[in-house]
């Protein structure tokens, strides 16, 4: 177990220490949610990744591998004929859906890859350099089965590349709006920036785009509209440089003039069936999506939880207008008729879910209808009074109805309010909350202040990945500046002691992240992204150092030697 200092923790009055982040006394103690042996803080400093001893790990999936047998071996670097057939880069969320004992299908995020890595360089000099680095992001589905232990790619009809290039449709009250149309009337195609995920009851995955404004960039004269400059549009961009050999992102391109609009959505996608389009799902509105958590109501609706990670943005909760089972079997998405909320955090507690809906005078006075409320839902959630926060990342479902939300850090924060008290806030925090009856109030507290254990063996930064364990146990993934250069890792946090435990180290300059696991929870997937931040000086991972070779984001299926559930 963690040492960590004890703490006085906010919201609540509960009391934590950096092994114990529990808020209330316990009468009795517990059964031990974890019994493996913490990672120790220095193991954070090789090139490869450490386990807690009782652990074991195999490396699939790495970008640039055949997306099934028989498909085009990766090369470095690799080209657009290879790589809409390959794996992509930068893993994130990810999902697995079982197709029987030992086998199932994942569908895995592929967030980001900078030029330097994809390429080899950071300026495309062709188009055809662009649709490589296009190749490489979007997602995958592939099929994978466990033989003797060991997991392995299979040929698939399921397996498919889903990326930008890739024609996708709209649904929802944003759809056929003259708002995404374009003078060019270029069709509906592609994602990007796919961050982390959902999975809905019905059996579908969801993957969700968040920093979509840097792949656009001007290639002539552009000025920001003020809707613009709230989502990140500017003349550079992050550097990509597609719209130097692809009008569909050149800002200053008029006939692609909404095609900025196109992207910001959380996009639906049925894994069992491989020749159904992609759907994105406009109710649930537009900002840069970190993850979008599906969690049935009492009353059967479906609430979906999302974040939108920038700096002083909001939480974000949809509902669906009626019971999702009903709506399923009347054919209607229950993610196409719903209504979307943004969150208030109030002191004391307290909490409100506001309303974004043009019937709401504030938003009329600014919005042409539903859709432009849907489509801007960062400047409407900003006129109703919403609460700023630390960067929201991943919201997940633990015990006794409470979310848990990432706010991984805020550097520029100046001035605190109820749910984000530390300023500037570097470290990050995860706070909870839970919906109270009625739907339109919750109650909320801090469970985890970073910021307070940064110093000491416990020591953690920048919670991102989360993922809520059926028992009671928080998976807690780091992307930030670690402790002493510590590299990123994932922790175990027992919801109900606070014990915290250090299960992963990963290998230098990697974001640990995405959870996936078998119905049994003996495996578990989880994604290195951007080992090494490409340098091979940094790490070679998955292959052994040899201080050359490119690093490849891959995935780690993990599970305990003795074949216990993953994170006991
Ligand atoms: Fe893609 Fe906010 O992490
Ligand atoms: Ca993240
Ligand atoms: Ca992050």
């Amino acid at each position: 177990m963690v040492n960590i200092k004890r703490r006085t923790v906010l919201g609540g009055g509960l009391a934590t220490t950096l092994g114990m982040l529990m808020p209330h006394a316990v009468a009795k103690p517990a059964p031990r949610l974890s019994n493996f042996t913490a990672v120790a803080h220095a193991d954070g400093k090789g090139k490869m990744p450490a386990l807690a001893s009782e652990y074991e790990y195999q490396v699939m999936l790495p970008w640039g591998d055949p997306l099934q047998p028989g498909g085009p071996a990766f090369t470095y670097p690799p080209n657009a004929d290879h790589q809409p057939q390959q794996i992509g880069i930068g893993h994130d969320g990810m999902a697995f859906f079982s197709l029987g004992e030992h086998r199932g299908l994942l569908a895995i995020n592929h967030e980001y890859g900078r030029n330097s890595h994809v390429l080899g360089f950071n300026t495309p000099r062709t188009h055809a350099d662009v649709l490589t680095s296009q190749a490489a992001h979007g997602l995958s589905v592939v099929e994978i089965a466990e033989r003797d232990g060991v997991w392995s790619n299979q040929k698939s009809d399921y397996a498919r590349r889903i990326h930008v290039n890739s024609a996708v449709e709209f649904s929802g009250p944003v759809a056929n709006h003259r708002l995404l149309k374009n003078p060019a009337n270029n069709p509906y195609l592609g994602t990007i920036s796919n961050c982390a995920n959902g999975r809905t009851p019905w059996g579908t995955y969801l993957t969700c785009e968040e920093n979509f404004n840097l792949y656009f960039g001007s290639a002539g004269s552009f000025t920001a509209t003020p809707n613009q400059k709230r989502y990140g549009f500017t003349t550079y961009g992050g550097g990509y440089g597609w719209h130097l050999f692809d009008p569909r992102f050149d800002l200053s391109d008029k006939d692609y003039v909404n095609e900025g609009n196109r992207f910001g959505w959380v996009m639906e996608i049925d894994p069992m069936n491989p020749k159904a389009k992609p759907v994105k799902r406009t109710a649930l509105g537009r900002f840069k999506h970190e993850g979008a958590t599906a969690v049935e109501a009492d009353d059967g609706r479906l609430l979906v939880y999302m974040g939108d990670d920038s700096r002083f943005e909001f939480i974000y909760r949809y509902v669906s207008d009626h019971p999702w089972r009903t709506m399923v079997q009347e054919g209607i998405s229950p993610l196409d008729e719903g209504q979307l909320y943004v969150a208030r955090f109030n002191d004391h507690g307290l909490g409100e879910w506001l309303l974004l809906d043009i019937s709401n005078k504030t938003l009329s006075n600014e919005f042409i209808d539903q859709a432009d409320v849907l489509l801007n839902a960062r400047v409407a959630a900003t006129l109703l009074g919403a609460t700023p926060m630390d960067r929201p990342e991943w919201i997940t479902k633990g015990l006794s109805g409470y979310m848990y939300c990432s706010l991984t850090n805020n550097d520029d924060r100046e001035q605190p309010n109820a749910a984000n008290q530390q300023a500037p806030n570097p470290h990050g925090h995860i706070i909870r909350f839970r919906d109270h009856v009625a739907g339109q109030h919750f109650l909320w507290e801090t469970f985890l202040k970073s910021y307070d254990h940064y110093l000491g063996e416990g020591s953690l930064s920048s919670p991102d990945g989360l993922w809520a364990d059926p028992d009671g146990r928080l998976f807690i993934a780091t992307d930030g500046d670690q402790r002493e250069g510590l590299n990123n890792q994932l922790l175990v946090a027992d919801t109900t002691t606070g014990e915290l435990r250090r299960l992963i180290t990963g290998v230098p300059d990697c974001e640990i992240t995405g959870f996936a696991t078998t119905p049994d929870r003996r495996t578990m997937f989880v994604n290195i992204q951007h080992p090494g931040k490409g340098n091979p000086s940094r790490t070679n991972f998955p292959n052994p150092v040899d201080g050359t070779t490119v690093p490849r984001d891959c995935t780690l299926a993990i599970r305990r030697k003795d074949g216990g559930v993953v994170g006991s």
